[in-house]
């Protein structure tokens, strides 16, 4: 039998080494060492690692690639973003955020990024950026999931129209409800917005995605009202909390009665590691608090907890790539949480837990299952968080549709040449 593609000696995130991967139409066909057949392409990972493809299951694809316009912001803050984009929102244009977002998707993709649930702001009574972003997720299903989310960033009541445009969003065809609570006039306003929210995705059949809680304020607690709504709902698996900083400061005792409510809604949470270090703390002096939500408490638990970018170049974040390893590499750091079990857990944390809260169907390195892949400069996923590894090949649907050279550097010294891959260095011991 002749497969399409066969992925030669390969090493798989749970351990297993040495495996081949065939694939035929578009589906992985075999995993198994030694796979003796003709296929039309052959590449040999060399006992790297194929890991299925990063997701990021919290972005802003219509305010990525505009940093600097109209200005940039001066005090790093959340607020001074948001009003940064205030201006920016009636100066878009169509096809500039098609064209921002194309360009974001070409550099996701070299990152082996292959799936991406991005807010898209429904505060703009023209729906600019949802009408560019449908757009956008058609042209890019080929090679990406995009799934939206209608998000109302100047706040689902405090903005005159988003009730409206939500709903409107939502008739266009985007996927997902999203709301912003801690952005509210006040938390009772919040907590109704989280009422009324999940009562749309409950009607609609629809998953709920809602920004809450971001900020260092320990009584911000409207995962609590999104925890209870999902159970009086039975919205159990559909529902996910975004950032959740506030978390970070909150009483413990009152914690160790939230984390099992969470527990008992079976509600994802969504950290954003580079974001959240960089954008909570602000109103502090010393000692500044890093503000991720408490991860390691919540894996503790039992509640899942993906890892998301949020922002690259725009109106909150200078920086950013696409690069979900980066964000791995960032949540270890700020947690922090530095054990081997940790580390191997992040890089679950930017693949199977964020595909898990977007539903994506067949995602996984498993027989059956779409061949989407990616060959990585890496023996394992520890080595690929540490290294930030080189995306050597981006299979999706059975094709390569991203290559780049291994990295490395040819040293000349004290007249003797070598050769330094960074990937080269394996630790002592395996734990
Ligand atoms: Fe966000």
């Amino acid at each position: 039998m002749a497969f399409d593609l066969i992925v030669k000696n390969a090493a798989l995130p749970d351990g297993r080494v040495g495996q081949d991967i065939a694939v035929s139409a578009g589906r992985i066909a075999a995993i198994e060492p030694a796979i003796a057949a003709e296929a039309g392409r052959v590449i040999d990972a060399g006992g790297r690692l194929v890991a299925p493809p990063f997701v990021d299951c919290h972005f802003h694809m219509d305010a990525t690639l505009s940093l600097g316009l109209p200005r940039m912001n001066q005090s790093g803050t959340l607020l001074e973003g948001i009003a940064l984009w205030g201006e920016l929102k009636p100066l878009l244009t169509h096809d500039a955020v098609i064209e921002r977002a194309l360009a974001y998707c070409d550099l996701a993709v070299a990152q082996g990024l292959l799936a991406v649930r991005s807010h898209v702001d429904i505060c703009d009574d023209r729906l600019l950026a949802v009408e560019a972003l449908l757009h956008v997720r058609e042209k890019v299903k080929p090679y990406l999931d995009l799934q939206l989310v209608a998000f109302p960033q100047d706040g689902y009541y405090r903005f005159p129209t988003a009730v409206k445009n939500l709903e409107r969003a939502l008739d266009m065809g985007v996927d997902v409800v999203g709301g912003i609570p801690h952005f509210e006039r006040t938390m009772a306003d919040g907590a109704a917005s989280v009422r009324a929210l999940c009562e749309i995705a409950a009607t609609r059949g629809l998953l709920v995605d809602l920004h809450c809680d971001e900020s260092d304020d320990p009584m911000s607690r409207h995962i609590e009202t999104l925890a209870a709504e999902t159970v009086r709902l039975g919205l159990q698996g559909r529902v996910a909390g975004s950032h959740l900083t506030s978390m970070h400061s909150m009483d413990n005792y009152y914690v160790s009665k939230l984390l099992p409510l969470m527990k008992e809604a079976g509600v994802y949470a969504i950290a954003n590691p580079l974001i959240n270090i960089t954008l909570q703390g602000r109103h502090d002096t010393y000692p500044r608090r890093r503000g991720l939500t408490r991860i390691p408490e919540m894996r503790a638990m039992g509640i899942p907890v993906a890892l998301g970018q949020d922002c690259c170049m725009d109106p909150w974040y200078g920086l950013g790539s696409g690069d979900m390893l980066d964000v791995a590499n960032m949540a270890v750091h700020a947690v922090p949480m530095t054990s081997r079990e940790a580390i191997a857990w992040s890089f679950d944390a930017v693949t199977k837990v964020p595909a898990a809260v977007m539903g994506l169907e067949g995602y996984g390195l498993e027989v059956g299952k779409n061949a989407d892949f990616v060959l990585l400069q890496a023996a394992d996923p520890i080595e690929a968080v540490r290294l930030r590894a080189a995306r050597l090949a981006v299979v999706r649907r059975g094709k390569v549709i991203s290559e780049c050279a291994p990295r490395t550097a040819t040293l000349a010294i004290d007249g003797r040449p070598a050769a330094v891959d960074p990937a080269a260095y394996a630790p002592r011991t395996a734990s």
